[in-house]
């Protein structure tokens, strides 16, 4: 039973973002969105959702259908209510006062414990807080479900209950569902479409058989293309050998059909399109500024603590030398942030167990990219902090995919991924010789995640990193330090951890 109606649908925002999208979801559609970085993906979810009007065709509803939409970023008002309030909030008045049993209900289902619900949501891991706005929006009981990169943020483990929670969700209630995870995409979706400017695609398959089956449209559309191309050609050559024939001759109707070649062979040439192109939503390049010094931080035995003072952990005695890869490996809400951001302090302030070579230039990333203000425009968030002429600031913004008509928008309206370009754009600006990196494949997407990889490989870039992403972390590390219980410990390969993350828990 169709639910919604999407009609010619477009929408353009400085640049086409998509066009005359026509779709059709019903009650058992899991349906994929995919797109690189800054295509329109989550344009398209508040399009669904009622929050944005598109630019040109329509979307037709369900008589009084609800939509429940769970954004790619928790909204700054939200980080001061406690977990509980927050999902309580979504509630209307009279059933928050009198049916807020709802809300122990449906953070059960998700696996939330209850030493969490009431705490505030600025002081929990990245993924508690995604979970908390998938708990708001469900408890509202919609009936169609929109994630935003539910994946992001979240650990393996969790990644896994997500996938087993939307395996047992009714079937009649549809999901579209955008996500750069490959494997939760497959495990999670039956319909996929790719978002174009020009001629979206889609395919009553999963991501990975959907990927296999866009890439032969798309080599017969290219080979279409250049046969379409090819024929117009052939008709150019006769109708010139015609013509010849006809000047010599004197013959009329020679000359007639010479021009009935040629206007076929303009038409096939103007109506020939070609294959779609993908282009890159830009470069993500890393520096290492180098250094003589051997160890670049030592850990004195930090007690790792919680914001409100908890000890979560020691670090016992740790260094972490020239070109070490140093992952840090732990469940949501063991401590890895705290971690980093006791170093990034630390390193930005005086007296700590935390020991720095002089020479050390670290860059900081933090998993939400609270470096980057959102009121600022991307061109002056390089120039304030660089000395760069506008000149070359704008160049460098191009370079990573924020193109000219961006530049002097607001950097909170980048979309997910292109912040996380912006963000390591300055990182790089920094110059450093040494990165510390709290979940940076988040909002990334597949191309993007692959350049950092590569990046941090090619420079031989010495960092701390915390990573979700198995393929990333494994590719990436060469030392792996793992939280256990109150101690952190150095172990040779991520895969034990990897494996029981991965393993349902009692
Ligand atoms: N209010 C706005 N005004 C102008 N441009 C906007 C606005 N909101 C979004 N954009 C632009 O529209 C484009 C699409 O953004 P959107 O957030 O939909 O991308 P996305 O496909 O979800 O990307 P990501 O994978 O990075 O999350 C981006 O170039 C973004 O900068
Ligand atoms: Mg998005």
């Amino acid at each position: 039973m169709t639910i919604i109606n999407i009609r010619a649908l477009g929408m353009t925002l400085g640049d086409p973002l998509f066009s005359d999208l026509s779709l059709t979801i019903s009650k058992s559609d899991r349906i994929g969105l995919v797109a690189a970085n800054g295509r329109g993906k989550s344009t398209l979810l508040a399009c669904l959702a009622g929050e944005l009007e598109q630019t040109t065709g329509d979307i037709t509803r369900a008589r009084g259908l609800r939509v429940g939409h769970v954004r790619q970023n928790i909204p700054p008002e939200a980080l001061s209510q406690t977990l509980y309030d927050h999902v309580l909030a979504a509630l209307p008045a009279e059933q928050a006062e009198y049916e807020s049993w709802r809300v122990d209900v449906v953070l059960d289902e998700l696996s939330v414990p209850y030493d969490l619900f009431h705490q505030k949501l600025s002081a929990l891991s990245g993924g508690w807080q995604r979970t908390a706005l998938l708990a708001a929006v469900w408890i509202t009981r919609p009936d169609l479900l929109l994630l935003d990169e539910p994946t992001n943020h979240l650990d393996l483990h969790r990644i896994a209950l997500l996938e087993s929670w939307l395996a047992g969700m009714p079937k009649d209630t549809p999901v579209v569902i955008t996500s750069h995870d490959r494997a939760f995409l497959d495990a999670s979706t039956n319909r996929t479409l790719f978002l174009r400017p020009e001629s979206s695609q889609v395919f009553q398959l999963p991501y990975s058989a959907a990927r296999a089956a866009l890439a032969e449209v798309d080599a017969s559309d290219e080979r279409r293309h250049a046969n379409d191309l090819n024929k117009a050609r052939q008709l150019r050559r006769q109708a010139a050998k015609l013509k010849n024939v006809g000047i010599n001759s004197g013959s009329d109707l020679l000359l007639t059909k010479t021009k009935q070649l040629a206007d076929r062979a303009d038409k096939l040439e103007s109506a020939a399109k070609p294959a779609h192109r993908e282009h890159s939503a830009g470069d993500i390049r890393l520096v290492n500024s180098g250094t003589h010094a051997k160890a670049l931080i030592t850990l004195e035995d930090l007690a790792v603590e919680t914001p409100d003072g908890t000890m979560l952990y020691r670090t016992g005695q740790k260094w972490i030398n020239k070109g070490d890869r140093v992952v840090l490996l732990g469940a949501n809400g063991t401590g890895k942030t705290q971690l980093v951001r006791m170093i990034q302090n630390a390193l930005t302030g005086g007296n700590s167990p935390v020991k720095s070579a002089a020479s050390l230039v670290p860059a900081y990333s933090d998993q939400h990219l609270s470096q980057l203000d959102s009121e600022r425009t991307p061109l002056e968030t390089v120039t304030r902090r660089f000395d760069t002429g506008d000149q070359r600031a704008r160049t460098v913004l191009a370079g990573a995919g924020i193109n000219f008509g961006m530049q002097d928008t607001r950097s909170g309206e980048l979309s997910g991924g292109q912040k996380a370009r912006l963000a390591m754009l300055m990182l790089r600006l920094h110059n450093p010789n040494f990165y510390l990196l709290d979940e940076p494949t988040n909002h990334l997407d597949i191309d993007g995640q692959e350049a950092l990889e590569a990046e941090l490989i090619r420079n031989d870039v010495s960092c701390l990193l915390v990573s979700h992403d198995r393929s990333f972390l494994r590719n990436v590390g060469n030392r792996f330090w793992q939280i256990k219980g109150r101690r952190l410990e150095e172990v040779d390969t991520p895969e034990e951890f990897l494996s029981a993350e991965m393993k349902p828990r009692s």
